[in-house]
């Protein structure tokens, strides 16, 4: 049987902010598995801000993706060819082997990657990508193991409404903190609030972000979960408690940045206020999955913590998802279905 597949290919490395000019969709034939692999139809492919950083052509954390060749990035799918004995035709796997409709791969190489078997009977598979999967590790480990939350911690989260953060709003209301959301639309706020959320503040209109986070946090931050830098990590540190932590997940603000803009002019704060900022990396905190899965079912069960999702349909818009992570076009967690 002969296997086709439309791929995304980065086209050329962007120059500030990403267009859709910087993918090319090609066709492309897949050889059915033979041993040692499988053949996979993707149903969902994820799209992440750390995407960016390896549209540059240089290595940081993650190698870049190379012009002209297929980017990867997480998706869940079917295998519809199985060379190999743990893994049978029907299987529903999480891998990254995202953005392509179908593909052959190595089963080996891919669990070196994360390749898994998901259980699709209690949870979506498509929440594999986001709640169930690495956004909402990412939020836990920020949360418990770098911000060190403890209840009754006032906790501000910025890019509140989207993958991550609002599954650190849930979290940390769930276990009985008091939650401040910054997210760049009303109706984003006002989402946020319909989840708990004690205050959600749109930091595109308020006229003082720094005074806007006083009013809500009179008695200041304990735990600021960092997603966005720049302007929000300014008032934030204005507003950080006494032993405040903050917990660095990323900064988005500054990914499309053509050149390092300056710091916060306030971060003597963190020496007056006696504060810790540490960053972190969510490959490193795998062996916290497990109890995050524990923690995750028994909060969806008792109706405590919900997905939101922004779905675009078909590999043809895969770049358009991608770009609404930075226009902020989109709540919760952005997905492309493909099938
Ligand atoms: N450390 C790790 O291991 C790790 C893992 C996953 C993600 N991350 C980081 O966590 C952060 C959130 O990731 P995510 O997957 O949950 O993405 P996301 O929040 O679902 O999507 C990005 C959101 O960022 C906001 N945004 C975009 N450009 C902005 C700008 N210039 N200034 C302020 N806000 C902007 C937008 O929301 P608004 O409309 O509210 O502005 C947008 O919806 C990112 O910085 C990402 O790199 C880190």
């Amino acid at each position: 049987m002969s296997l086709t597949s439309r791929n995304v290919n980065l086209k050329s490395i962007p120059d500030g902010m990403p267009t859709l000019d910087n993918f090319e969709i090609v066709n492309v034939d897949v050889v059915p598995a033979k041993d040692g692999e499988i053949t996979v139809r993707n149903h969902w492919m994820s799209v992440d801000p750390y995407m960016r950083g390896r549209m540059t052509g240089i290595k940081s954390y993650a190698d870049p993706f190379v012009v002209g060749e297929v980017m990867t990035g997480g998706a869940v799918g079917e295998i519809i060819h199985s060379g190999h004995p743990d893994f049978a035709v029907g299987d529903q796997v999480v891998h990254m082997n995202g953005w392509r409709e179908v593909f052959t791969d190595n089963v080996d190489t891919m669990k070196a990657m994360g390749l898994r078997k998901i259980d699709t009977r209690m949870i979506p598979a498509q929440a594999y990508l986001g709640i169930a999967g690495m956004p909402g590790l990412t939020a836990y480990a920020g949360l418990y193991k770098v911000g060190e939350f403890e209840p009754g911690n006032t906790v501000l989260v910025s890019g509140a409404a989207g993958a991550v953060g609002s599954v650190v709003c849930q979290l940390a209301k769930a276990d009985g903190g008091k939650v401040i959301g910054l997210a760049g639309s009303d109706d984003k706020c006002k989402w946020l609030e319909s989840h708990g959320v004690d205050s959600a503040i749109n930091y595109k209109t308020t006229e003082n972000l720094s005074k806007s986070i006083a009013k809500a946090a009179p008695n200041g931050i304990d735990v600021y979960f960092e997603n966005v830098g720049g302007a929000a990590l300014e008032a934030a540190i204005n507003n950080m408690a006494m032993f405040g932590r903050i917990a660095a997940c990323g900064m988005i603000s500054q990914y499309n940045n053509a050149a390092p803009e300056p710091g916060p002019s306030n971060l003597v704060n963190i020496v007056a206020k006696s504060l810790k900022i540490q960053g972190f990396i969510v490959t490193n905190y795998q062996n916290y999955a497990a109890e995050y899965v524990t923690k995750l079912g028994q909060l969806m069960a008792a109706g405590k913590i919900k997905s939101e999702e922004t779905i675009e349909d078909g590999i043809d818009n895969a770049g358009t998802a991608f770009l609404r992570l930075f226009s902020g076009d989109k709540q919760g967690k952005m997905l492309v279905k493909l099938t």
